[in-house]
C-alpha cells in the first residue's frame, strides 16, 4: 500500500449523520466482511443487479475481492448501519497506462437505505481519496437504464462525457446504452490558491 494512501485512510473509521438522523460509520473494507459484503449483493433486487458488471451473488467472487484487497487498484468504501454492511463505494485506479491519472467510481446503497444521503457522503469521501491520491479526474460508467444514479452523479457536479447506443451486454448479454460521466478535480494546491 503506498505511503499516501495510509495516510488517507488513518481518518477511518468516520461516522456520518445521515438526513433521517441515523449514524453509518465509514470504513475500508476488511478480509473478514466477506459474508456481509455478499449480504448487500444479495440484497439489491434482481433487474438491478444486471447493471453490475460482475457477478456478484456468487460468494466466490466476494471471497476474491475480500482476499485480495489491494487499496491501490480497488479501495471499496463500505457504509455501516447496526452493525450491517448497506451500502459501497469503490474508487478504481489502474496503475500506470494512459488512464493513470484517472480514478473511476462506483457506488451501492441497499435499497433499504436509500434517499438518506448515504450515497452523497461515500462518494465525498471517494472524491478526497481520489485527489489526496493525485488523481486529475474521476470518472463513472452508466447503462442507459441507470436513471436516477446519473441523475445523482449530475447533482455531484459529473458532466457526461459521452454515451453510446446499445454499447454494452448484461450479465444475461441483453445490451444498453452506455453512458460515461466524469468530474475534474481540483488538487489541495488550487484549492488553497497556490495553483494559479
Ligand atoms: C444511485 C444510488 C447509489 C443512490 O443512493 P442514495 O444513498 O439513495 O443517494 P443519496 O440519498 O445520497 O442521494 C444523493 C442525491 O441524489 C438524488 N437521488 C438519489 N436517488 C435518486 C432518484 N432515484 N431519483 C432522483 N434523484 C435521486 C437525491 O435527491 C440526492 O440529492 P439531495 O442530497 O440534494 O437530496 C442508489 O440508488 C443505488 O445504489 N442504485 C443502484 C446502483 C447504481 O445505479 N449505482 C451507480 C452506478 S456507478
Amino acid at each position: 500500500m503506498s505511503y499516501s494512501i495510509e495516510l488517507e485512510l488513518q481518518k477511518f473509521p468516520k461516522t456520518v449523520v445521515l438526513k433521517d438522523g441515523k449514524k453509518a460509520t465509514l470504513r475500508p473494507l476488511q478480509k473478514t466482511d466477506e459474508k456481509d459484503f455478499h449480504q448487500l449483493f444479495l440484497g439489491i433486487p434482481e433487474p438491478e443487479r444486471m447493471f453490475i458488471k460482475h457477478r456478484v451473488t456468487d460468494i466466490k467472487v466476494i471471497r476474491d475481492w475480500c482476499q485480495n484487497i489491494d487499496y491501490g487498484r480497488n479501495l471499496p468504501l463500505v457504509a455501516l448501519i447496526g452493525g450491517k454492511i448497506v451500502g459501497d463505494a469503490t474508487l478504481h485506479q489502474q496503475l500506470g497506462g494512459w488512464k493513470r491519472h484517472i480514478g473511476r467510481v462506483s457506488v451501492l446503497v441497499h435499497p433499504e437505505f436509500r434517499g438518506r444521503g448515504l450515497a452523497r457522503a461515500l462518494i465525498a469521501e471517494i472524491l478526497e481519496l481520489a485527489r489526496g491520491e493525485g488523481l486529475e479526474k474521476v470518472e463513472a460508467e452508466f447503462i442507459g437504464e441507470q436513471k436516477a444514479a446519473v441523475h445523482m452523479f449530475a447533482m455531484l457536479g459529473f458532466s457526461q462525457l459521452l454515451s453510446l447506443e446499445n454499447y454494452v451486454k448484461d450479465m444475461q448479454a441483453i445490451t444498453h446504452d452506455y453512458i460515461l460521466m466524469g468530474l475534474e478535480l481540483k488538487t489541495d494546491e488550487e484549492y488553497a490558491g497556490v495553483g494559479g
